[in-house]
């Protein structure tokens, strides 16, 4: 039997009331704010003509407090899977224009739906976030709600990537779901995350404070480390999920998108013999280096401006996908404290998950000295990187440019802690610690009784040094591969890696191990 005409109308009248959201007035304030709908978000991630929507006619449950037969579109959220360069991804995106995009029980039915989907199909998920967080008229069925999303968020960690975008105000519940994810990307200007609000804390602490101060793109950015990219507007945020995305495999048994070409890339770049300043104490900015080592304009930084001493990001080698992990010579001369630990070994971890190999850029003097690092526990925080590393199954080259000192250059992956390829340059200089420090400690006796302490104690460090700190000592024992000129790293990197693709390292089994946290 034909479908009747009734049938269609009605159909699309129910597809019409229920893709307006909140109506155009509401949609208009969020225009002049220059913010998009939940949809022209999907609209503009997505290839046109390929979302699949799941719940459009999902209808919610609140019952009290004036919400009993009141219309609320998809219960404020859109869910469903599209096509971002013929790869299938999932994702929901928060109406804030209906109910404030407010978390009741059907909405959270949604997003479990979603990413359900997600786990048994192998595919990333995109949320875009812009919510009041739990919706208060439905009490605890919306807190009981987030409980599922959470649930469902750890679930799906290190088996598909999450990648949640905050578009407008993220509070309570609203924050804690991206948290749990991969990478957050904020809008400059359009959006604000905290779980506490600037009334309750005044209310509870008495302190002043405002949304901007606690919660804005740029302070999540660059002091809590909370978020990983900040982005200029909403079609930038669509942009750089979008170019994540292209690093990353679809789930943790897919390999990454490499781009395998049948030849070698096997050309020297003789510019990198002039990187290095003279001296070794003069700081170089290590994305230079990486801009050199990486195919044209395949560095994509995270973190950017969060503990600026340690640079982490994806980019390609000859079309393979790496992360990158390098000390930063120019902030703090490279040392690793707190904060570059927990950001460190977060990446390295995300890294091994997705199956992206490795590359660790070496130049560390040591963990930062100070009263402030020891009480904030750098013991705990600096044991992630080793045990980061020492988890970690996937390939890993290890590249010490310069200074290589002590327990900080275990915690960048020496050949112990795990690297399968260890290449020096000719001016590294690895030791258990600094010649200066290390005659202080051995000759003190002798430098107290010398006429001319400073010359002797340089002098006493050049020995130093011509014993201990030269790569020959390291290659000597084998803690390092091959001593190479720095021109020659673009083409040693792509060979290992190429050779180490094939890689497979199993470890006894276990539920998991006991990370320092
Ligand atoms: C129900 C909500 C809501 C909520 C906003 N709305 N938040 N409805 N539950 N949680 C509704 C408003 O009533 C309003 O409805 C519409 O959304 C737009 O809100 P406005 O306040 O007009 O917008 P704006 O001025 O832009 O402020 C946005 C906001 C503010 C900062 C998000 O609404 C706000 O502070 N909301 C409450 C945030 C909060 O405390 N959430 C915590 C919930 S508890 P009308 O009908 O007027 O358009 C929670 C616990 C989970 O999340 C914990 C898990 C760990």
């Amino acid at each position: 039997m034909p479908i009747s005409k009734q049938a269609v109308e009605e159909l699309d009248r129910r597809r019409a009331s229920a893709t307006v959201g909140g109506g155009p007035k509401k949609i208009e304030a969020r225009h002049t704010k220059g913010l998009w709908t939940a949809r022209e978000r999907l609209d503009s991630l997505f290839t046109p003509g390929t979302f699949q929507e799941f719940g459009l006619h999902a209808q919610h449950e609140s019952r009290q407090f004036g919400m009993e037969g009141k219309d609320l579109p998809g219960d404020a959220v859109v869910t469903g899977v599209g096509f971002i360069d013929g790869r299938p991804v999932a994702a929901f995106s928060q109406d804030f224009t209906v109910a404030g995009g407010s978390l009741g029980s059907m909405h959270a039915e949604k997003l479990s739906l979603i990413m359900d989907h997600a786990e048994l199909s192998g595919v990333p998920v995109i949320g875009f976030n812009d919510s009041g967080g739990a919706r208060i008229q439905e009490g605890v069925s919306a807190l009981s709600g987030y409980g599922q999303v959470f649930n469902r968020n750890v679930r799906l960690s290190g088996v598909v990537p999450q990648i949640a975008v905050i578009s407008g105000p993220c509070a309570g519940g609203a924050a804690y779901s991206p948290a749990l994810m991969d990478f957050i990307i904020m809008i400059r200007g359009g959006s604000e995350m905290f779980i506490c609000g600037p009334e309750v804390i005044r209310g509870v602490t008495g302190q002043a404070t405002s949304k901007d101060e606690i919660g804005s793109a740029d302070v999540h950015a660059s002091v809590s480390g909370n978020i990983h990219f900040v982005a200029d507007s909403e079609q930038d945020a669509v942009d750089i999920v979008r170019r994540l995305l292209s690093y990353l495999p679809a789930n943790n048994m897919s390999e990454p998108p490499h781009v395998i070409t049948p030849e070698l890339d096997l050309g020297d770049d003789p510019g990198m013999d002039d990187i290095l300043p003279e001296s070794g104490k003069v700081p170089f900015d290590v994305k230079d280096v990486i801009t050199r080592l990486v195919d044209p304009d395949s560095f994509l930084e995270v973190q950017r401006d969060f503990a600026k001493n340690i640079v982490v990001g994806f980019g390609r080698i000859a079309g393979m996908v790496v992360g990158f992990i390098a000390n930063q010579p120019k902030e703090m001369a490279g040392c690793l404290d707190i904060d570059a630990s927990d950001k460190g070994s977060r990446f390295i971890r995300f890294c091994n998950a997705f199956g992206i190999p490795i590359v660790n850029l070496v130049d560390v003097p040591g963990f930062l000295p100070g009263v402030r690092q020891e009480r904030g526990g750098i013991i705990r925080h600096g044991a992630k990187m080793l045990f980061a590393y020492g988890a970690t199954t996937v390939p890993k080259i290890t590249i010490i440019m310069r200074k290589a000192y002590g327990g900080a250059f275990l915690a960048m992956c020496s050949r112990d802690m795990g690297a399968d390829i260890v290449l020096a340059w000719p001016t590294a200089e690895i030791a258990v610690m600094g010649a200066e420090g290390a005659v202080n400690i051995l000759y003190r006796g002798d430098l107290e009784k010398a006429e001319d302490r400073a010359g002797r104690s340089r002098e006493l460090a050049d020995e130093y040094r011509a014993h201990f700190a030269s790569p020959y000592i390291s290659a000597g024992k084998l803690f390092v591969h091959d001593v190479i000129k720095p021109s020659e790293t673009r083409s040693r990197i792509s060979l290992a890696l190429r050779t180490l693709l094939t890689k497979r390292e199993t470890r006894p089994p276990k539920k998991h191990g006991n990370i320092p946290l």
